[in-house]
């Protein structure tokens, strides 16, 4: 699918230049006659671009896809320095420009620098240059009815992406026809498969056969969703199964690698060979668990479990090398792509869904290769 839309981009900007060009033969006056005047070849060459344009117009609406050459995007991610999101960031760009046919200069991507103030700023620039749509990946999710309603007033559609607002939120869109929407995927998934990784292993995460399953739990920042759901059905997993569990510690990692070793790290020296597991809410915080780990001198699968979620390519080598129990694909493909699609249907004054979601897929050994390849 990606090829095949990238194939006819890829033919269509070529028929455009083609057709612009001596190539052209006998498409265009400009081609075909000698002009008598400078002014003659000018009148010429605008009608040949002009023609061009045309042909691209009809050639787009002929495939289905529509023209986005002149379409201006505005794009601000929560802060540039988190893995994960510089993963979606490079996916989104990339397939705007090769796949929809977006031009990159007239994609503006900024870096919201954790701090909802100045991405609130930056959106503000967004609607004084006229962008025609925006994807926002919101430092806080719950300023999204502010920010809603900025763009609502401008009259420009926007795209959530990863943070998501409330539900009361989403509601509001559908109920008020306002052009706004989510794509994320469900934490809640991400959270059980997690705990379902535990459950799974021989000794179902009860290493030294009390009867519990001692843990900690590194969180992510707990304003986002994605934090909370995932703290809380990864347990669930466990308890659902019938295992009894007990918290030694939680605490906010803020989805932080340095975070999460310092975490783990200190967690480690208070409760030793107590802790069985170790849940992280993303791989970026579980590397860092790892550093404690092995600084500790414990052995994942053999007196500790690990798992994250994200499967970043570290993360997921780690779970092939045996130093990861297992973590989860929070796929940033298949989340940017969709963003990038909503955002041609809202261009192409299409209806469009409020919350739209894309499959978590669970990574243990027995598929880390098969996703590494993916993810590679
Ligand atoms: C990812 C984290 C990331 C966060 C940013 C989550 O879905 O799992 O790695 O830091 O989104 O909002």
């Amino acid at each position: 699918m990606r090829l095949t839309r990238k194939a006819t981009a890829m033919a269509l900007a070529s028929c455009m230049v083609l057709s612009m060009t001596a190539c052209g033969g006998s498409q265009t006056a400009a081609t075909t006659a000698a002009p008598a005047t400078e002014a003659a070849t000018t009148a010429a060459a605008t009608e040949a671009a002009k023609e061009a344009e045309t042909t691209a117009a009809a050639a787009a609406e002929a495939t289905g896809t529509a023209d986005m050459s002149d379409k201006k995007v505005g794009i601000s991610i929560y802060k540039f320095d988190d893995n994960f999101m510089t993963l979606y960031r490079t996916e989104l760009e990339r397939y705007l420009t090769e796949d929809l046919g977006f031009k990159k200069e007239n994609i503006t991507i900024q870096d919201g620098k954790g701090d909802q103030a100045e991405q609130t700023n930056q959106i503000q620039n967004f609607i004084a240059s006229g962008v025609d749509v925006m994807i926002l990946n919101l430092v806080q999710a719950s300023s999204a009815p502010q920010v809603t309603d900025m763009c609502k007033d401008a009259n420009i559609p926007v795209v959530y992406i990863n943070r998501e607002p409330d539900v009361a939120e989403e509601e509001r869109w559908a109920s008020e026809k306002i052009n706004a929407t989510y794509v994320g995927a469900d934490a809640r998934q991400s959270g059980t498969f997690q705990g379902e990784e535990i459950a799974e292993t021989a000794n179902k995460g009860d290493i030294n056969g009390d009867g519990k399953v001692s843990y900690i739990m590194v969180q992510g920042d707990p304003e986002n969703v994605d934090a909370q759901y995932r703290t809380e059905f990864s347990v669930k997993a466990l308890t659902d199964a019938g295992i009894e569990v007990e918290e030694l510690l939680m605490q906010r990692g803020d989805w932080d690698q340095a975070k999460g070793q310092q975490i783990v790290q200190d967690a480690l020296t208070q409760f030793g060979d107590k802790v069985e597991v170790v849940f992280c809410n993303n791989d970026a915080m579980a590397l860092g668990a790892l550093q404690a780990i092995e600084a500790a001198e414990r052995k994942v699968n053999e007196d500790i479990y690990l798992v994250g979620v994200d499967a970043l390519t570290e993360a997921v080598q780690n779970v092939v090398d045996g130093k990861m129990t297992g973590t989860v694909f929070n796929d940033h493909f298949s989340q940017a792509d969709t963003a990038a699609d909503i955002a041609v249907k809202f261009l192409s004054g299409e209806t469009v869904d409020p919350v739209n979601m894309v499959d978590y897929v669970k990574v243990t050994s027995d598929n880390a290769a098969d996703i590494l390849a993916k993810v590679k």
